[in-house]
């Protein structure tokens, strides 16, 4: 038996075993402390990736207010959005009302990488302003990058008021 073979002397009063042990016990209570922290904070932020979006009908104005043939801006609140969004959860709509009882409803964003469309009433063409999408007034495709129609809203009327069924925006993410 050498001198290597022996354990090294305590320190403070407390033994190789008993030092191995607060060792231990420490990285198992720094493990606690970590999971008890970061589950809850890794839940809170993955969790609107596993539910659904919302989807509700919105009021976005009186029959009366809206002339037969005519396409107008609409806004109407986002259902999805956090209480504290503010500004941020004012959507828009394009609303046409096709005749006494028919409506059609579109959604602003480009399909192509979701710039907000503006309305031509002369040339009844939707036009993005980002890289030149152009959209007949169904909403269909004329031209340019967007590899779909706009996204159309169920619409319906309910006590006189024109209501729009929300729903997330699909945007194509190639370029
Ligand atoms: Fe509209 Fe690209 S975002 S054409």
């Amino acid at each position: 038996m050498t001198d290597d073979d022996e354990a090294p002397p305590s320190r403070g009063g407390y033994g190789p075993d008993r030092r191995a042990f607060l060792n231990r016990m420490s990285r198992a209570l720094s493990g606690l402390i970590g999971a008890a922290i970061g589950v809850p904070v890794i839940g809170f932020l993955l969790a609107p990736l596993f539910e659904a979006s919302p989807r509700d009908w919105r009021p976005v104005g009186k029959v009366d207010a809206f002339r037969i043939g005519a396409t107008i801006e609409v806004s109407f609140t986002d259902p999805s959005a956090l209480p504290w969004a503010g500004l941020t959860a004012k959507m828009a709509a394009y609303l046409r009302r096709e005749s006494a009882s028919a409506f059609m409803a579109y959604a602003v964003n480009c399909t192509h990488l979701g710039c907000p469309v503006r309305w031509e009433e002369r040339s009844t063409l939707f036009l993005c302003p980002c890289h030149g999408g152009v959209y007949y007034k169904d909403g269909t495709v004329a031209a340019g990058p967007p590899p779909n129609p706009l996204q159309k809203y169920p619409v319906r009327v309910r006590n006189g008021q024109v209501e729009i069924r929300t729903s997330p925006v699909a945007i194509t993410r190639s370029v």
